[in-house]
């Protein structure tokens, strides 16, 4: 049986409790120990009358049970008063279910002024009183829980029911928002729609379908919705007779009626009106950054040569908020023949080994894989910058080379959505130092309704190239300027092959992970400040289109790069839409020769957020070679060329235990006369014999003749090692696994 939710300490109101469903919550709040108020005016249900008898007779009824409950029997318009009773009685309010209501149902044309405005004033006047009376105490313990009871009326519509639709439909709006400002202070708010047998439906309904539709069998979803493990907000339920759904909003895939060049008529929606109207491949926008991002990126399209594009579904990405002020006409300043060709001041970025760590870190690599810790520890042999840290240098070059000034680019900022990166290397970063880098506007294209920035950036150390990216930056609102549209400066996305992925590998990010990744350099709000983002229309701070990047880029490096930064070429990715800290990444790759195609998805959602990706990668060192011929001249060349013979024989079992790369540097008389590498790592495993141009995990430098004791089992390692006579550089932990290699060589 699972732990039961529980309310004790937790002080509830509940509007309208005195019968009916509200009751039932408040019988259930009470009976899991919360401390109740219960609410009714005692009215009738068209809202007439008064009277304290319906909200004592629950109050009994909660005590007779052992629970703790008072009574209040102020109308619901009367807010302060319902939250001051829960405030006297118990010193606190968690939770708030507006309940209360009525109904004055009547066709349209004979609704009255009355009508109308009772119902209003009840329902939806009385939950924004009763709630905004309780919200500033949530917002400072950082808890509330809010229920809104809509209704199937006003979701669907019902005869006569006018006044009552609308306000229960004002309901929803009302909880749509409150979530949206509540999830910062853990404030959660959800909408019912609930069906049940009460004197409000008694009229409606037969007596045995209202006798089988008991109250009780809604409250169980209250009662969830408002413990504090349940961490559901905005949703919309409808639930009645032990059954409960939720439910969203679905929208066509829609058509554009607008055409380049010429304006828009009834006429052109008349001749689209079925597929406007048509629900194949529905999109499901949960949040109006999704709805306006189409929008926005019918905006892109339109006006352009590609024309009318039929089936808008994706949308740029937004590393700068507010997409949600993007209209099609803003007057710009965009003048390519002026711009494009302008060098930004050069910049200077000075970094320490602890900042390629912090920027390792933020793109979740972790000591928990044993792989990742040469990008974690400084004091690896091995340790190395990851190849995608070259983005920062850049976008810092970006950022304060002063891209806002260049003549020929004057727009608005907020504007600013990051489309596209390319990054290639022209040879492994290092890992402290100071690099400089040149920013260049490559070329400006006219999208019709947006602009797009080709801005290009070399990154120098030592006057030698190390990297350079490319950013696609779109200004939404700033084309039309009579531009060209597509540019041969621009680096290619890559379709991927059509096929289901060759390798697929998943990292959940953390619920800090912006936060950790915005210290590598990217400052913006968005990505840490709740009000910011949801200025944005976000509900809540995003990941960086980067930190996807950053995560997309090691995946790839780690399956097919051996974890070698050295291996890395080029990376390219479009941003499609924004992550969540806190959501999976994953990312599906096809390998077709040394181009890894990539595409990244949320795995939660099925969203995909990177496309037309893919990192090219310089070919693998060949560690292929066969044993090598033996000598004769060390000891030691026997038992490697065992080790060969066993390697060709169980390969990929010993490759399966091992993981590892092992280097071997045997001396005679003080030099270094021999080195083999024991790769058990790739494919079935390989011995090779001579200098390494791979990279090793661990590396042995020992005589010919304590190896020998050692394979023989006369010599501990661990002794030869604190003795001085067995040297280790690498991850010394690996040595445990020698074992599984040398095993039973006692017996040669
Ligand atoms: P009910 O009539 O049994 O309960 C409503 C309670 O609200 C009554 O006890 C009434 O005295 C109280 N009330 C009315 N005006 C008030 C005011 N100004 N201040 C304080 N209390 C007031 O009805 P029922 O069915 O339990 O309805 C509860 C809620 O569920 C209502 O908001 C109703 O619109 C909604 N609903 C119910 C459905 C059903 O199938 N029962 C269907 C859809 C929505």
């Amino acid at each position: 049986m699972s732990v039961p939710l529980t309310f004790e300490g937790k002080v509830v109101l509940v509007t309208g409790a005195g019968g009916g469903l509200g009751r039932e919550y408040a019988l259930a709040f009470g009976a899991r120990g919360a401390s109740v108020v219960v609410n009714d005016l005692g009215g009738d249900i068209k809202g007439g009358g008064k009277s304290s008898a319906a909200a004592d007779s629950v109050v009994e009824e909660i005590q007779a049970l052992g629970g703790q409950a008072v009574a209040n029997y102020d109308s619901v318009e009367d807010g302060e008063k319902l939250v001051q009773s829960a405030l006297d009685a118990f010193g606190r309010i968690d939770i708030v279910v507006n309940n209360a209501g009525i109904l004055r149902d009547r066709s349209f044309g004979r609704t009255s002024d009355l009508d109308w405005d009772l119902i209003h004033r009840v329902h939806l006047r009385g939950s924004f009183m009763v709630t905004r009376a309780a919200w500033n105490h949530m917002k400072n313990q950082k808890f509330g829980r809010i229920i809104m009871t809509s209704s199937a009326a006003g979701i669907y519509g019902n005869f006569g029911q006018a006044n009552y639709s609308a306000a229960k439909l004002g309901l929803l709006g009302l909880a749509n928002t409150l979530a949206i400002e509540g999830s910062k202070y853990n404030i959660h708010c959800n909408t019912i729609a609930p069906t049940a047998g009460s004197r409000l439906t008694e009229t409606v309904m037969p007596p045995d379908l209202l006798a089988s539709l008991k109250a009780e069998y809604v409250a169980p979803l209250v009662v969830w919705l408002c413990h504090d493990e349940c961490q559901e907000t905005g949703g919309l339920f409808e639930v009645g007779g032990g059954w409960m759904g939720k439910l969203r909003w679905e929208r066509s895939q829609g058509r554009i009626v607008r055409q380049k060049n010429q304006s828009m008529s009834p006429e052109g929606v008349r001749e689209q009106w079925d597929q406007i109207c048509d629900f194949t491949d529905a999109t499901k926008p949960a949040n109006i950054q999704e709805s306006l991002n189409t929008q926005v990126e019918v905006l892109s399209k339109l006006d352009s040569d590609e024309g009318v594009a039929p089936n808008p579904t994706s949308a740029p990405s937004l590393v700068q908020p507010n997409p949600t002020s993007a209209s099609p006409s803003v007057s710009t300043g965009i003048n390519p023949a002026e711009a494009v060709g302008q060098k930004m001041s050069e910049t200077s970025f000075s970094f320490s080994q602890s900042q390629c760590i912090l920027y390792a870190l933020g793109v979740g690599m972790s000591t928990s894989d044993p792989d990742h810790l040469h990008f974690l520890y400084e004091g690896h042999q091995d340790f190395s910058c990851l190849p995608s840290f070259g983005v920062i240098p850049a976008q810092a070059a970006m950022m304060d080379g002063g891209l806002g000034s260049v003549p020929g680019l004057d727009f608005d900022f907020t504007r600013l959505l990051h489309g596209e990166q390319y990054l290639e290397l022209f040879k492994p970063l290092p890992t402290s130092g100071t690099l400089t880098s040149q920013a260049t506007i490559a070329d400006v294209l006219d999208k019709g309704s947006g602009a797009v920035i080709l801005l290009d950036v070399n990154t120098y150390s030592g006057g030698e190239l190390v990297c350079f990216n490319q950013f696609s930056l779109f200004i939404v609102g700033a084309g039309g300027f009579g531009g060209k549209r597509a540019s041969d400066k621009a680096k290619p996305t890559a379709a991927a092959p059509d096929r289901a992925p060759d390798a697929v590998m998943t990292d959940q990010t953390t619920r800090d992970q912006a936060a950790l990744y915005r210290l590598s350099g990217d400052w913006n709000p968005l990505h840490i400040d709740p009000s910011f983002a949801a200025m944005g229309g976000f509900q809540t701070p995003i990941l960086h289109g980067l930190c996807s990047f950053g995560f997309a880029s090691r995946h790839v490096l780690k399956q097919y790069g051996n974890n070698d930064p050295a291996r890395v070429k080029t990376i390219k990715v479009r941003f499609v839409k924004p992550v969540l800290p806190g959501q999976s990444l994953q990312t599906e790759m096809w390998k077709e020769g040394d181009r890894i195609h990539i595409q990244c998805k949320v795995e939660e959602t099925g969203a995909l957020v990177l496309t037309g990706a893919y990192v090219d990668l310089h070919p693998a060192p060949d560690t292929s070679a066969d044993p090598p011929a033996q000598t004769g001249s060390l000891q030691s060349e026997l038992v490697f060329a065992e080790i060969g013979r066993r390697i060709k024989a169980q390969g990929a079992e010993l490759v399966k235990k091992v993981n590892a790369v092992f280097g071997w540097e045997i001396t005679k008389d003080g030099q270094t006369t021999a080195q083999w590498t024991i790769d058990l790592r790739s494919g079935s495993g390989a011995l090779h014999q001579g200098p390494y141009s791979g990279k090793t995990d661990v590396t042995f430098t020992v005589s010919d003749e304590d190896f020998m004791e050692v394979v023989q089992g006369k010599l501990n390692p661990q002794k030869a090692f604190f003795s001085g006579r067995l040297k280790m550089r690498g991850n010394i932990m690996l040595s445990q696994k020698l074992e599984v290699i040398l095993k039973d060589y006692a017996k040669l």
